[in-house]
């Protein structure tokens, strides 16, 4: 079958990526410091919002962002890396096996770190709280850090910019495997919801 491009990513996830990225740097800019507390805090519950929402939407979302999509087993893991390093890495029109465990593990802590975010924000739980929020924030980082790593490497591997894939929704791959819709409404309610959760942590 003919390779072109078709759309794989819908809206949600596009903007739920940058919206990430974006208040998960804020977040983390904004973390030493007393003056930007409700900054950091409203960051931080944008980052929950999005973690909560993907959550969902990789239970009801469109064909490339579900989790049994690109959630596999070690296996899968293995043989992505070892055709990686043999420079015959497997192409998917959606994440690949060892892609999809960063993004399991970005959301996990990226809901574990907003969490204790919470708690240390609204003064419960001490001083081994602090410590916790501090540990799973640095923790996400370093897995964004590899996660960014990652996608420098199969854009090489693959000759294909997933970055500008993420941000137009288009990449290679066969006619039967693009999705229907873009789902911009869906978009518009994860807006919504995501700037509620913002508001009600910041508060
Ligand atoms: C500027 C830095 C970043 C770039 C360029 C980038 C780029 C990308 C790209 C290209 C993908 C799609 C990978 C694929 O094709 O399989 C992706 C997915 C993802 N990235 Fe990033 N990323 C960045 C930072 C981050 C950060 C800081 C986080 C979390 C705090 C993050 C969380 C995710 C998640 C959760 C996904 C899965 C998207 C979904 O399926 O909803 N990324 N990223």
């Amino acid at each position: 079958m003919k390779v072109n491009k078709i759309l794989v990513w819908d809206w949600p996830v596009r903007i739920g990526h940058w919206l990430l990225v974006g208040s998960f740097a804020l977040a983390w800019l904004t973390s030493e410091s007393e003056t930007y507390r409700l900054v950091h805090a409203f960051a931080g519950g944008t980052v929950v919002g999005v973690v909560l929402f993907r959550l969902l939407w990789g239970m009801l979302g469109t064909r490339h962002a579900r989790f049994v999509s690109f959630v596999r087993g070690p296996a899968a893991v293995k043989d992505y890396v070892i055709g990686l390093l043999k420079r015959n890495a497997s192409q998917h029109a959606g994440h690949n096996a060892a892609g999809g465990w960063a993004i399991v593990a970005l959301l996990g802590l990226g809901l574990l770190s907003g969490a204790s975010g919470w708690l240390v924000y609204e003064d419960i739980g001490g001083e081994w709280v602090v410590d916790a929020h501090g540990a799973l924030s640095s923790g996400m980082l370093t897995i964004a850090v590899l996660h960014v790593a990652g996608v420098v490497v199969s854009s090489l591997a693959h000759r294909e910019n997933l970055v500008r894939a993420m941000l137009t929704g288009l990449k290679q791959g066969r006619a039967d495997e693009a999705i229907a819709s873009a789902r911009p409404l869906v978009a518009v309610l994860m807006l919504g919801w995501v700037a509620a959760c913002a508001w009600w942590l910041a508060r």
